[in-house]
């Protein structure tokens, strides 16, 4: 009877102390023995010869619970049993490991909204109704030598979803939040000679989660690497090296700012602070430092004509800094890191670069790996910037985060100028809304993300810009944020899309090239540019040669950057075991927005797709121009000088290379090379590396360009027409409906007017299968039919409009099946990859040989594919016989390996039925891609089809 109440009382207690240790739905409690955010101490890629490091990173022990009333209270301390429990990798996210659903959605919380909270009642067929915030639960052990406790040990967590408790050996170190950032927690005093337990408990959602509302997979748990640092107990806390530049760039003043800390118990004496930089050694010195203290020492150095950095010539000063002993002269602590020299500023509307007015040629790129998830691993890295640098980008938006250090150490050893972004976004609450970028209540945690962003990034020379997120609100918060900024750096300039006071540049979203031009105009104070445009999502990007004749021609507009990257898709098996790239729903992640994370100019594998090359080919510095006699170049580029190229050009004879040579470059002109008189003759340009960049090898070409220079005859004329006696085809109407070649039937369906095509994923957001359903019967056409004989028939379309209110016309064409073993095409048209009326700049005339497979183009989320354009003529060959089609015109062709209704209903590639026949469309237009968004705006009317215009076309057909 005695011991209820007690009962009562503990538990009552207990539930009141469970419920103040929510600090994970408290926006005020952003971390809990935190140490101060600093720059990355050590350059990324010399990190595992640095000495202080001990990498914990492997294989941890792991329990996951589906909300935090299951999960093991009591796992962190030191008798509790860990061996039965699984296994995880750190770097990782839970989701990718076996733990959960991964969840994919753009603007909405994937939790019930309802602020600090995230344990709400969501809907009922949301994940989070019935896991209400998982937990992940993790334990690892590392060994601490006699010696290491001696010195002062850190603590390193590079990124942990979404926040985290820490404990050593049954103590509690901390909290942290804000996921996509460094957290760091002093453990010294926690740790034992011997085996010590380390045990993370990591939530799903927290209150950060407000401010991470991103459009991606939703992952969890610690995805990037932990660290133990052992530090001597006095040692650098953190050090800016900035270089400003004087007003000629005939000097720079070198300005380091080293902060020490004595973490030990006694104060200390004459420390000496040392930068060594291009061969001298600097000093500075430190009289005293009380125990506990931390005191800056600043170095002054200048560099007489200083090598400028810029993604065009990224010079880098490598230099170290280091901690020594004085008297007795002994380093006790040593880092390295590089220095680039650069000015970034706007003058009235121009935006430059040392100087110059640059146009940024961008990307957003996600972190993202199809197997990792969140964590990308150095590889990718390289291979993301090297993909970038051949693609002539020269801007990468770190959307919407601060990505793996590593990444920025690549932008500034090869050259890519840098937007780093600040992980904050609000998107649940709506772009742009008051409720989080007004409430006082949430303004530390903005200014957090701000802080982190600056301190760990500070010292590369790539970041140009500090965003202070996407996304999010407006309001003082994002005030806050700026000012945030600028008290730390004033070398990069700070931005920001929502709230457009507190930006160096006016930034708008996906206006089409013509809204880009004029909304430019408007804009007087600033510059202008647009964070994101080109949506490439699917089979899109184009009209990406308009934006960049706006852009070109406006001094105001310093650049864009293309949304975005590499699709996001994440490995999963199929039913019959084969691997293929899931988005959203694939797990059975509720909510979610479908394949809209697939908007890549890559694949998830880093393959890219065909408007990767589009890209390549419009952001080029170089264009070329021809005139009677010579090719001129103009250069888009600030700090290359055209005779750092080697020019190469090559004639072709329709479509065969006939020869080619160097060029002489005569200032910005080249002699126009001797070319036969011939039918087609094109000439091909290339501008080339002269020497190996660790990004290409010397001989790549970062600029090309073809001419036709004599313009192909087509075939018109007369045709000699069999006498009637050939009866091995059969005609109805306008329909060819067997063709019976060597005693085989060669057409699986007939040949007929087809005038539909399956919707692209721009398309279907336009309403384009319902605007132009009409034409899934064709109305108004004649087919002439000419049989020349028994391998050769011409075929005439007129298309002749009765009325003047048709739609568009998804394709102006025909259709036939052929047999499936007709799998390999040879032609001469556009290639090699697949183009568009509005895509096609890169894909040059040529003469192209292919599997069908190749001739496809397989789309994450499947959807039309694989057209070339400006077909003279096409074979499509089974090994024995092929079918040769000709046109007395330009033509379009796609042909497959399965038929229109496959495509259009399935998911993904893996659900297309292949292999029954192979689809012909052999076509005069195709409805251009589209390129400006993927919620709404139509591909521009120049491509096209007017349904009310008349069109004639022909070609003819011969088996060989
Ligand atoms: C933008 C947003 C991106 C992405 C894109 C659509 O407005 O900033 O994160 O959602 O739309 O794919």
């Amino acid at each position: 009877m005695m011991k209820r109440p007690l009962i009562f009382l503990t538990l009552l207690l207990s539930i009141t102390a469970h419920a103040q240790t929510r600090d994970w739905e408290n926006p005020a409690v952003l971390g809990i023995n935190k140490l101060p955010y600093h720059a990355t101490l050590q350059l990324p890629s010399k990190q595992k010869e640095c000495k202080e490091i001990v990498s914990l990173d492997g294989q941890w022990l792991f329990h996951w619970s589906k909300d935090p009333e299951s999960r093991p209270f009591d796992f962190y301390q030191e008798q509790y049993d860990v061996s039965q429990w699984g296994q995880i990798t750190v770097p990782g996210n839970w989701q990718l490991q076996g733990y959960g659903k991964p969840i994919y959605v753009n603007m909405q919380y994937p939790f019930h909204r309802d602020r600090p909270s995230v344990t709400g009642e969501p809907n009922k067929d949301w994940y989070a109704y019935d896991h209400r915030n998982p937990v992940g639960s993790y334990v690892t052990f590392f060994d601490v030598t006699k010696e290491m406790l001696l010195k002062n040990l850190i603590l390193h967590f590079g990124g942990v979803h979404s926040a985290m408790y820490v404990w050593i050996n049954g103590q509690k170190v901390g909290y942290s939040q804000n996921s996509m950032s460094p957290a760091e927690f002093d453990v010294t005093k926690y740790v034992r000679k011997g085996k010590n337990k380390l045990a993370v408990e990591v939530y799903r959602w927290s209150d950060g989660s407000y401010l991470e509302c991103q459009d991606m997979w939703r992952l969890s748990g610690i995805f990037r690497s932990v660290q133990l640092w052992v530090r001597p107990l006095v040692h650098i806390a953190d050090y800016k090296v900035e270089a400003v530049p004087n007003a000629d760039f005939s000097q720079a003043q070198v300005t380091a700012d080293i902060a020490i800390c004595n973490t030990g118990k006694k104060q200390v004496k004459d420390i000496k602070a040392v930068l060594k930089i291009e061969g001298t050694t600097n000093e500075g010195f430190l009289k005293r430092l009380a125990a506990g203290d931390t005191s800056h020492v600043k170095i002054t150095y200048t560099l007489e004509n200083p090598r400028l950095w810029s993604a065009e010539k990224p010079n880098l000063y490598p230099f170290s800094v280091e901690l020594k002993t004085t008297p007795v002269e002994e380093v006790f602590e040593h880092f390295d890191y590089h220095l680039g020299v650069k000015r970034v500023e706007c003058v009235g509307e121009v935006f430059k670069i040392n100087g110059k007015n640059v146009k940024l040629r961008g990307v957003n790129r996600h972190d993202h790996h199809p197997l990792t998830g969140r964590y990308v691993d150095d590889a990718t890295y390289e291979e993301d910037i090297r993909l970038m640098k051949q693609g002539n980008i020269n801007f990468l938006r770190t959307s919407h985060y601060p990505d793996r250090e590593y990444l920025y150490e690549l932008c500034d050893r090869w050259g890519i100028y840098v937007m780093d972004e600040a992980n904050q976004e609000s998107h649940g609450y709506g772009y742009a809304n008051r409720e989080m970028g007004e409430d006082p209540a949430w303004r530390d945690a903005h200014v957090d993300r701000a802080v982190s962003l600056v301190q760990r990034d500070k010292n590369h020379p790539s970041v140009i810009f500090w965003s202070l997120g996407n996304e999010g609100g407006v309001g003082p918060n994002l005030k806050a944020m700026r000012e945030a900024v600028v008290s730390l750096d004033t070398i990069a300039l700070p931005f920001c899309d929502t709230d457009r006071r507190w930006s160096d540049i006016y930034d708008d979203g996906y206006l089409s090239p013509a809204r880009l031009a004029t909304e430019a105009k408007k804009v007087t104070d600033r510059p202008f540019m647009m964070r994101e445009y080109a949506h490439a999502m699917g089979n899109s990007m184009g009209n990406f040669q308009e934006y960049w004749d706006v852009i070109y021609a406006d001094s105001s507009i310093c650049g864009a950057a293309i949304w975005d990257w590499v699709d996001q898709g994440l490995y999963k098996q199929d039913p019959s075991g084969k691997t293929f790239f899931a988005y959203g729903g694939d797990f059975g992640d509720q909510p979610n927005d479908g394949p809209f994370c697939i908007n890549g100019l890559i694949a998830p594998d880093r393959k890219p797709h065909p408007h990767y090359y589009e890209v390549q080919h419009v952001y080029q510095p170089l264009a070329f121009v021809l005139d009677s006699e010579s090719i001129c170049i103009v250069n888009h580029d600030s700090f290359t000088a055209l005779d750092e190229y080697e020019y190469y050009y090559e004639i072709s004879r329709n479509g065969e290379v006939a020869g080619g040579g160097l060029l002489e470059l005569n200032g910005d002109r080249m002699a126009l090379p001797y070319y036969p008189d011939d039918n087609e003759v094109t000439m091909t340009i290339q501008a080339r590396l002269k020497e190996d960049k660790p990004w290409a090898k010397a001989g790549f070409a970062v600029a090309s360009e073809q001419f036709i220079l004599r313009e192909y005859i087509f075939p018109w004329g007369e045709t000699t027409v069999a006498d009637g006696k050939v009866k091995n085809s059969t005609i109805d109407g306008n329909t060819l409906s067997s063709w019976v070649i060597d005693g085989q039937e060669m057409l699986q369906a007939p040949l007929e007017p087809y005038f539909w095509k399956p919707e692209n994923d721009n398309q279907h957001a336009a309403g384009f299968a319902r605007r132009t359903a009409v034409w899934k019967d064709v109305t108004d056409v004649t087919v002439n039919y000419t049989v020349i004989d028994e391998r050769s028939i011409k075929v005439e379309v007129d298309y002749n409009p009765t009325g003047a209110d048709k739609p568009v016309i998804p394709k102006l064409g025909m259709r036939m099946r052929l047999p499936a073993d007709f799998s390999h095409i040879d032609y001469y048209g556009r290639g090699p990859w697949e183009n568009y009326p509005d895509r096609k700049r890169s894909a040059f005339l040529g003469r192209y040989q292919m599997p069908l497979s190749e001739f496809e183009t397989e789309y994450v989320h499947p959807q039309d594919n694989g057209c070339r354009t400006d077909v003279r003529w096409l074979n499509i060959s089974n090994g024995k016989r092929a079918l040769r089609v000709e046109g007395y015109q330009p033509l379009c062709i796609r042909a497959w390996d399965y038929g229109e209704e496959d495509l259009e209903t399935a998911k993904h590639p893996y659900e297309i039925q292949r292999g029954r026949f192979v689809n012909l469309n052999i076509d005069l237009n195709v409805h251009g891609v589209g390129g400006i968004d993927t919620w709404g705006q139509r591909t521009l009317p120049q491509y096209t089809i007017d349904g009310n215009k008349p069109y004639h076309y022909a070609f003819i057909l011969t088996w060989k």
